[in-house]
């Protein structure tokens, strides 16, 4: 154990969907490496599998790859069934799943607004739905939002709405789900430097992945883009007891950009 892990998720159990890449993968080992017993969603199996196994090989048995699309009912029933299955107890759920999508409510396509809501949104509702038949006193469930939940971001129509459903959803979640003893919050990162953001970036610069760099870093007052183990932490913060009064909060890794 580093002197990072302390064991600060220790005999929990945690579903992480979007697992394969990005914030998700981050999360993943790092919930491992706090002694959670991890599993992890992907739409794309290979993906779902290679973080399982990235974990497996520091923590033997604390992973299970889970292959499912977030936007299916019937997917998502069966991948937590054997998530719980498995270990006999669910903990913490990180609804970490998302994509991207393109344009302005002038030129947004319609199908790319429903891709949008159906994994960001409603991907979020079909996971959490499940999962708390199976969570109880002490559950933490952890939303990702999006700085573009909060904000207007040029050009993302969809995606933007899509996640202020998410800050909205889990406002709706806290309140229904205080009784029952399990805590309901939503991250909302700034720029992270991920393969999901590569296409914007470079959207951004009018393809030049530099200038959109370059462009994307002026609205962010620390003058650099987050990275996926920052945000990893603030889930791990949520997901752990030591966030125990804290429901239906809204919390900004972002840089400062939402600061201005
Ligand atoms: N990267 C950023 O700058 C940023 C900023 C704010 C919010 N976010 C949000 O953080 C989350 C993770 O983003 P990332 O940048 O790590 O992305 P990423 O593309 O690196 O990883 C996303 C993962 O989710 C999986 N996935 C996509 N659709 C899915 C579905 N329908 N069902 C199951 N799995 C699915 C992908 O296969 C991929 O492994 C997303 O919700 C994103 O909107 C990202």
């Amino acid at each position: 154990m580093t002197s990072q892990e302390s064991g600060r998720l220790a005999g929990k159990v945690a579903l992480v969907t979007g697992a394969g890449s990005g914030i998700g993968q981050a999360a993943a080992m790092r919930f491992a490496a706090e002694g959670a017993s991890v599993a992890t969603l992907d739409i794309k199996p290979e993906l779902a599998s290679l973080t399982a196994m990235m974990i497996d090989k520091e923590h033997e048995g604390q992973s299970l790859a889970l292959v499912g699309n977030v936007a299916d009912a019937v997917e998502v029933e069966t991948a937590v069934e054997l998530a719980t299955a498995e270990w006999g107890r669910l903990d913490v759920l990180y609804n970490n799943a998302g994509v991207d999508s393109s344009g302005s409510v002038a030129d947004a396509a319609e199908d790319d607004w429903d891709r949008a809501f159906g994994v960001n949104a409603k991907g979020t509702f079909l996971v959490s739905r499940a999962a708390v038949r199976h969570m109880g006193e002490g559950g933490s469930i952890v939303n990702q939002g999006s700085v573009a939940g909060l904000v207007g971001v040029p050009n993302f129509a969809a995606y933007c709405a899509s996640k202020g459903a998410v800050v909205a959803l889990t406002r709706s979640m806290a309140v229904d789900l205080a009784p029952r003893g399990i805590r309901v919050n939503v991250i909302c990162p700034g720029t992270v430097y991920t393969p999901l953001m590569e296409p914007m970036l470079r959207a951004r610069g009018g393809g030049d992945l530099e200038a959109g760099l370059a462009k994307t870093l002026l609205k962010y007052p620390i003058g650099r883009l987050g990275t996926p183990d920052e945000i990893a932490n603030v889930a791990l913060f949520l997901a752990s007891d030591e966030a125990s009064f804290m429901t239906g909060s809204v919390i900004t890794p972002d840089g400062g950009m939402t600061a201005q």
